[in-house]
């Protein structure tokens, strides 16, 4: 038996069967020390001496003195290791350690105004934990490189900060849900109905290896949780999730990655317009505590706050027609039925500083849209487009709900209904009407962050051309 224990300061025990049993420090820590956080000095909550940890951001030395700006996930902090302060190798390590190298150092808190932040740490003990190569991502570095080492870019100011913001905007999306006790669910990424339409629809194929036939399988990967929510609304009633969903996206815009992450929700007895309220609710509580909680990575990112500040519901509401006519207006050349791309949204809505709904989009949308009874040419659904240029964050809408005509609308897709077997079977037994929805949450964060591309607010993003790192 033998079992590893890594506690928060770094200390490692091993234990060998109980007989050979060694202790080793990793390197020598004591495992009773407190670091503060570069963000609470920042703050001006901590003062005097300290300790910290982290990656050396920046760093130049002159004759006696070093001076390294120290990263950590709170912030960075100027530090000077003086050779009159500290031990002469712990100078001399300080002169030679690269950017990145892990380091742990003892200091004294002085306020400086021409340090960043307006703090310096004045070092009495400077440990390199980890001497760095040459890291490989300098300034000015073209977009390809910077993707092409994403593993190492994550560290960057801008990345960390985004990925604060994004982590924000999860759980404000699963808290909101949850207080109007809504209940989490999964459904598969295997599925073989599509949801979305065929033309992204991604192809899994693998051999049964244990069946001497060699029979060959197929799935595609899920565009939606939506078909299999609506079979889980009869028993829960109330429900969201968030997940990847996969696109095969032809487009390649700012906004378009070929897994994305998908916050979907879906209510029973619910109409089209009850869940644009509460949809509307979502947006300005997600906003709220991004403001809550992000405010330093808003800033950092260089983001406008006052519009984020400035978001309140009722959101304006146009009919697809009068987007088609405000369009036309503007110099495009749409007819009924034409579906709005990037460069539509765009124009739309980039002199825009709140969200807008989009309603009464043609038949066309979607199979699973319930047309309108007082206007059947045109469906009871809905997009919520942000402003300032990004376009559709969510797509949502009432479902059909009378078996018959599901039928009806699934032939008139030119789809099979044979192939929609089990959705149709659920609306067999109890049918309801019901709404749902689904939010991009890229794209959401991406226009929350002010970013100019999807790419920037997901760690490892995924398009057509990119599966790696
Ligand atoms: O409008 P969509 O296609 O709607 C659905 O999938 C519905 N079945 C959802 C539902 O009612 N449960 O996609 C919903 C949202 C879009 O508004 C967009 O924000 C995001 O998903 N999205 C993408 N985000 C990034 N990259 C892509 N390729 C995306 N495709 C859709
Ligand atoms: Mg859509």
């Amino acid at each position: 038996m033998y079992y590893i224990k890594v506690n928060r300061t770094f200390t490692r025990k091993y234990y060998d069967g109980g007989s050979n049993r060694m202790s080793m420090k990793y390197p020598e820590f004591p495992d009773d020390v407190t670091y503060t956080p570069i963000g609470e000095i920042l703050s001006s909550r901590v003062k005097g001496n300290v300790k910290l940890r982290g990656w050396i951001y920046r760093t130049r030395s002159s004759g006696k003195l070093a001076f390294v700006i120290i990263r950590d996930s709170t912030g960075i902090i100027q530090c000077t290791v003086s050779k009159n302060n500290v031990d002469k190798s712990d100078f001399v390590n300080a002169g030679k350690a690269l950017v990145e190298s892990s380091v742990v150092l003892d200091g004294l808190v002085v306020a400086d105004e021409r340090a960043p932040g307006g703090f310096e740490i004045r070092a009495t003990s400077f440990n390199v934990v980890h001497f760095a190569e040459a890291f490989p991502i300098t300034k000015d570095q073209s977009d390809e490189h910077l993707l092409n080492n994403r593993h190492l870019w994550l560290r960057s100011r801008n990345m960390v900060s985004a990925l604060k913001i994004r982590s924000t905007v999860f759980k404000a999306f699963r808290d909101y849900w949850q207080n109007l006790d809504y209940t989490e669910i999964q459904s598969p990424s295997f599925t073989t109905s599509a949801c979305e339409g065929g033309s992204t629809l991604f192809n899994v194929h693998y051999d049964d290896e244990t069946e001497k036939s060699g029979q060959k399988f197929y799935a595609h990967l899920s565009q939606s949780w939506q078909l299999y929510a609506e079979a889980s609304m009869f028993g829960l009633e109330n429900i969201f999730t968030v997940a990847p969903s996969f696109r095969a996206e032809k487009s390649r815009t700012r906004r378009h990655l070929t897994e994305f992450w998908h916050a979907e929700v879906e209510a029973a007895w619910t109409h089209n317009h009850q869940m644009m309220e509460f949809e509307e609710g979502m947006i300005v509580y997600i906003i709220k505590k991004v403001l809550e909680e992000n405010r330093s990575e808003l800033e950092q990112l260089g983001r406008d706050i006052s519009v984020l500040e400035n978001i309140k519901a009722p959101f304006d509401k146009m009919k697809y027609e009068e987007v088609i006519d405000k369009l036309n207006s503007m110099g495009f050349d749409l007819a009924w039925g034409d579906d709005f791309g990037y460069k539509e949204e765009k124009a739309l809505t980039q002199n825009l500083k709140s969200p807008v709904y989009i309603t009464n989009f043609p038949r066309e949308k979607g199979f699973y849209h319930r047309p309108d009874p007082s206007d059947p040419k045109s469906l009871v659904c809905h997009d919520l487009l942000a402003p300032e240029g990004y376009g559709e964050i969510i797509g949502g809408g009432e479902r059909v709900w009378s078996p018959d005509e599901l039928v009806e609308r699934i032939r008139e897709e030119g789809l099979e209904p044979e192939s929609y077997g089990w959705y149709l079977d659920i609306r067999k037994f109890g049918s309801v009407p019901h709404s749902g929805f689904g939010l991009g949450l890229d794209r959401t964060v991406s226009w929350i962050c002010g970013s100019d591309h999807i790419k920037h607010v997901i760690p490892f993003p995924r398009t057509m051309r990119r599966t790696t790192p």
